[in-house]
């Protein structure tokens, strides 16, 4: 026997409890990996609160590391023994062991440790893809990256810096915009007490910016729109505060034949080689400390409802990875 967290219905936090689980074995194309850290993302909570619908009952997780421990037919490239990583679907990742698909695993060296590795699959290749193929930044860009000071946030400070753009962060506390100043966030706006899009005006005199980075979602979405240069790209990827829902497209033609994307991290890692080139270019990046995981939070995974209350209540920064 071994156990997960599962919900039967969505709705809040406490709708997932630490249960015993059967874990079959593994078919064709599939493994059987025993966990040994879990990562936390804000996709979890929009899985467990009914926003993306899925049938039920269900495990919640789209990240994890940990060792093969059996291995189906028709399954190449792996074998038993190995320390391998994780982004993606099918969820159910928080769990000890589960049976899913190989291909969707990266093996993981042995410079990197378990914490970093479960915590730096998602949001890190999320940040590859936003920064080098959704917008393509370049040295001398200036961009505007919403909560700076979270999971995705603090990586995506790192990452630009490392291109050479100059980045604008929003954080919602005094000590989130020292956290992303340290993470090389240039200009920090605390945007529950500064108006955000003037701020943006100013620092760019006038100018705006062309490309804004939103996983804030309902809340700051037309202010975004509004921190744009002409011609410019909103890419909202989150839903924070809420999903933006029913907009009027000539507002993107009166602020300026804006372009919006709406990207997520399945279809820019839909193939294995975009798969590998995403991980591997995250990977050298954290071997050669250009990225540093900042995992502020840790709990057991069996305390997954307290992790969800703190991270909807924007009480974490940096990553948050389960033990086990
Ligand atoms: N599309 C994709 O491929 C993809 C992949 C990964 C993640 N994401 C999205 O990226 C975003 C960040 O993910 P993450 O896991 O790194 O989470 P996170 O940024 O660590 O946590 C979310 C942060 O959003 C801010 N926020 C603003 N308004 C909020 C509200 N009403 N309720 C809760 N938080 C609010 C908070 O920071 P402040 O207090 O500083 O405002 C909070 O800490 C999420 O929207 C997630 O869905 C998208």
């Amino acid at each position: 026997m071994t156990k997960a967290i599962i919900f039967r219905e969505t709705g809040g936090p406490g709708v997932m409890s630490w249960e015993d689980v059967q874990v079959g074995k593994p078919g064709a194309g599939e493994v059987r990996i025993r966990h040994s850290a879990v990562g936390l993302n804000y996709i979890d909570t929009y899985f467990r609160s009914g926003l993306y619908p899925f049938p039920l009952p269900a495990s919640p997780g789209m990240e994890a590391v940990g060792i093969i421990e059996e291995i189906g037919n028709e399954v190449s490239g792996f074998s038993v023994g190995d320390r391998v990583a994780y982004a993606g679907r099918p969820i159910g990742a928080y769990s000890e062991e589960r049976v899913m698909p190989a291909d969707i695993l990266i093996r993981i060296p042995d410079s990197i440790d378990d914490q970093t590795a479960a915590a730096m699959m998602l949001q890190g290749m999320t940040v590859e893809y936003l920064l080098q193929r959704t917008f393509h930044v370049k040295p001398g860009d200036t961009i505007l990256f919403h909560a700076a000071a979270g999971g995705v946030g603090l990586l995506a400070c790192q990452w630009a810096k490392h291109i050479g753009a100059t980045v604008i962060g929003t954080v919602g506390s005094e000590e989130k915009a020292a956290l992303a100043r340290e993470h090389g966030c240039d200009h920090v706006i605390n945007y529950r007490s500064e108006d955000f899009v003037a701020r943006v005006k100013e620092i760019t005199n006038g100018n705006g910016v062309p490309v804004v980075y939103d996983g804030v979602g309902k809340d700051t979405f037309e202010g975004s729109l509004d921190c744009l240069q002409s011609r410019g790209l909103m890419v909202s990827y989150g839903n924070a505060s809420g999903p933006v829902r029913g907009v009027d497209l000539s507002i993107l033609t009166a602020k300026g034949s804006l372009f919006v994307t709406r990207p997520s991290l399945m279809d820019y890692t839909a193939t294995r080689s975009e798969l590998e080139q995403s991980a591997s270019d995250v990977i050298k990046l954290v071997e050669s400390g250009a990225l540093t995981l900042r995992i502020d939070q840790t709990y057991h995974l069996s305390e997954a409802v307290k992790a969800h209350e703190d991270l909807e209540g924007r009480k974490t920064t940096g990553s948050t990875v389960f033990t086990l």
